[in-house]
């Protein structure tokens, strides 16, 4: 790994044994982007690969030179206002009205490691060696304005760390009206893009379409992440697929709104730009004030999407996901939610504990409706104290018993938010995010609480903190369940609302900040009606999140495959629920949901008093599986062998990092009469060595050649019917 700084040339090479990124200070002091991809060992002088060419009617950036225009070189930060007509990155409003930046290059900085951005989450690479940075100043010709551009590249890892900062050193306010983290130009627009789209109870389905010339878009204006899109994008080349071709995959490590977004040019050329959305932020920069952009981390890999997911969840275990959760196995759970709804009692609850705790579970999860007067969506929320007619003593009594049986204890909350029908809301009006005297919209009788004011973080930590404590809480679900609208921040002046968005996003981090210093321990899982802020910068907080409402196991295979593009096993939420589905009525085996489940933090989330004996035997035996299998699934290599988007059979592998041992998840949802053996052609096995291979009624014996080259035969596996399952394990022999 190495960042050099050639003079001569005035170019920088960042580079690992995976990947170059290659930009070179430009004749006008900007900089230009000359390559991304798969590691160049050698390069001379890369003035040769920019386009300067005249075309007319595009601004030169001087009469001196007409083939130099700022509307066609490829860039590392493109303004708007001067020569580059295309959209830009950053865009400025100076108090004159002019929108003219002219950024130039005065030094640059290259330091071992990382650092940590402000009041944001971020991949943390502090160890010598593990990163190396590199950080280059800039300086408006016109302004007092300063451009931080940060770049970070890790050891062995096809990755690249972008963001930026500005800072405003002279005494006028500028107002910054865009300011997305990356901007990256590419040579050529022969590429599909590759979003995570989706909606409540179908979140992150795999969508592929070829680039067309213009402008395609994965956004969120919803104040958080959304279940529309992910804050995700990739190209990959036509031919390119699971295990084969080029593939640019982006990540933004944000949680509120977002755009990422490809720019075909009339030349071919394609431009992505990715960060917070533009739309709805102004941000004023008054004297010595600087913003912090949210990092995308860029992954390139010549290998297909696999490469490309197996980095993304390499990296975000072991650099963003907090240490006391990093590479840690989970509880396994049982949440109330769909055995009772808001309508339970203190017995029944006690009950579904002790039945759980029979079975094998380590952690019992309270869920909505335990707080203020709540029996209904239509209130309470804010009033975060135990609701008298649930629990008259407070929920200390239940919390013994929970921790009595050897249980920990878990409560769901939903931070952000305020009822009308609460005290909260009664006392503090002004709290809720809204205009006084304009309409507003309800969403699930909810509104937003201002988490961009201080005191409204400030209070919820107090209530939460003492919650947490009284009831010896070792695990919270932070919900969230309506979109944001009619964003206004009461108090604030007119020329502070642009800031609002990102400012309530600030807000809610810093309430994680404050609770898990509190609280380093507690497990946190994030859930936003499912997975609508299923994110980065929520992973860093919460090591798991619920990947969706929707726990119809044939429908999870899509979700989680779509999700595993870019997030690790170890933060998806994946619980066992009971049958009919109470999304879909669609009936299916404990065994197939059981399956389903194992590849991700188990849980349940169903009544376990009305088990059968059967069910129970077969609960418990999943569940010891489960665990003992759980080091293997979060610390191993994932391979998506086949995808549920195209087939009816859906197959999953995991390989230890020693390739050593693996584990085979295998799913066909629709029942195929008289079908012949099919192989299952498996990856990232050691050619000779010996592998036994186990499930419920079979053992069988392989080199690892055989099952890479030749596969694995199947069809005497499956019982007929459908949604059928098995999980086979493998160890060398
Ligand atoms: C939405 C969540 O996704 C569900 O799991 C559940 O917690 C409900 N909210 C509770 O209101």
């Amino acid at each position: 790994m190495a960042i050099i700084y050639e003079e001569a040339t005035r170019q920088f090479h960042l580079s690992n044994n995976e990947i170059s990124y290659i930009m070179r200070i430009m004749p006008n002091e900007q900089l230009g982007q000359i390559y991304f991809g798969k590691r160049v060992s050698d390069i001379g002088n890369t003035e040769k690969y920019f386009e300067t060419i005249y075309r007319d009617m595009s601004p030169v950036v001087s009469q001196d030179d007409i083939s130099f225009s700022l509307d066609q070189v490829k860039q590392e930060c493109s303004v708007f206002g001067k020569g580059d007509l295309r959209q830009t990155a950053m865009a400025f409003t100076f108090s004159s009205g002019s929108h003219v930046t002219d950024f130039r290059y005065v030094s640059h900085e290259i330091f071992e490691g990382k650092k940590a951005l402000p009041e944001m989450p971020a991949i943390v690479a502090d160890r010598r060696k593990a990163a190396q940075s590199l950080w280059i100043t800039l300086k408006d010709k016109h302004s007092q304005l300063e451009l931080t551009l940060q770049y970070t590249i890790m050891a062995d890892e096809g990755m690249i760390i972008r963001s930026f900062s500005i800072l405003n050193n002279g005494s006028d306010n500028v107002e910054l009206d865009s300011a997305l983290s990356v901007n990256l130009d590419l040579p050529d627009s022969n590429y599909d893009a590759i979003m995570l789209t989706g909606a409540w109870c179908r979140e992150r389905h795999v969508e592929r379409f070829p680039l067309h010339r213009g402008i395609q878009q994965a956004y969120s204006l919803r104040g958080h992440s959304s279940h529309q899109y992910n804050p995700f994008l990739a190209l990959i080349r036509p031919d390119g697929g699971e295990h084969q071709g080029e593939v640019i995959g982006m990540s933004l490590i944000y949680s509120g709104n977002f755009l990422g977004q490809v720019e075909v040019d009339n030349y071919d050329t394609t431009r992505i730009l990715m960060g917070i959305h533009p739309t709805g932020f102004a941000w004023t920069l008054k004297e010595k004030e600087s913003f912090q952009t949210p990092e995308v981390v860029i992954v390139y890999s010549d290998q297909g999407l696999n490469k490309m997911s197996q980095t993304y969840h390499r990296v975000f275990n072991n650099h963003l996901i907090r240490e006391t959760w990093r590479k840690r196995e989970r509880p396994i759970l049982i949440n109330n939610w769909e055995a009772t709804y808001m309508d339970f009692n203190e017995s029944q609850l006690i009950a579904i504990a002790e039945s759980a705790k029979e079975l094998g579970v380590d952690l019992f999860v309270l869920d909505d409706g335990w707080f203020g007067k709540r029996n209904s969506p239509q209130s309470s929320l804010g009033d975060w104290w135990p609701n008298p007619s649930k629990f008259p003593d407070g929920l200390e009594r239940l919390s013994k018993r929970i921790h009595e049986l050897g249980l920990q204890f878990g409560l769901w909350f939903e931070p952000e938010m305020v009822s009308i029908e609460s005290d909260l809301y009664r006392r503090h009006p002004d709290w809720l995010l809204s205009h006084p005297s304009m309409t507003r919209s309800p969403g699930r009788y909810q509104y937003y609480l201002d988490l961009s004011k201080k005191e409204v973080v400030d209070y919820l930590y107090k209530k939460i903190s003492l919650i947490i404590e009284g009831a010896n809480l070792s695990y919270i679900k932070w919900d969230l369940n309506r979109s944001m609208s009619e964003v206004y921040s009461q108090g604030r002046l007119p020329d502070e609302q642009g800031m609002v968005y990102h400012k309530t996003v600030l807000g809610m981090y810093r309430l994680h900040d404050l609770l898990l210093q509190k609280f380093p321990d507690l497990l946190i899982e994030s859930c936003a009606s499912g997975g609508a802020r299923f994110d980065p910068g929520m992973l860093y907080y919460a090591p798991q999140g619920w990947v969706s409402d929707n726990t119809d196991a044939v429908d999870r295979l899509k979700i989680q495959a779509g999700t595993s593009l870019v997030y690790p096993l170890s933060s998806m939420g994946t619980h066992v629920s009971a049958v009919p589905n109470h999304q879909t009525n669609r009936l299916s085996s404990l065994k197939f949901r059981g399956d389903v489940a194992t590849f991700g933090t188990f849980g349940y989330e169903l009544d376990s008093t009305l088990l059968t004996n059967s069910e129970q035997k077969e609960i418990k035996a999943q569940i010891s599986f489960v665990k003992s299998i759980q080091p293997l699934l979060f610390d191993g290599t994932f391979y998506r062998l086949e995808s549920p988007f195209s087939g009816n059979r859906t197959v999953w592998l995991v390989v230890s990092e020693d390739q050593t041992e693996g584990v085979i998840g295998i799913y066909r949802t629709l029942n195929q009469v008289n079908q012949g053996i099919s192989m299952i052609k498996l990856k990232g096995l050691k050619e000779s060595t010996c592998y036994e291979l186990t499930c419920e009624n079979y053992r069988e014996r392989f080199y690892g050649s055989e099952l890479m080259t030749i596969g694995l035969p199947v069809s005497g596996l499956f019982q007929e019917s459908d949604f059928l399952s098995t999980i086979i394990t493998m160890v060398e022999c």
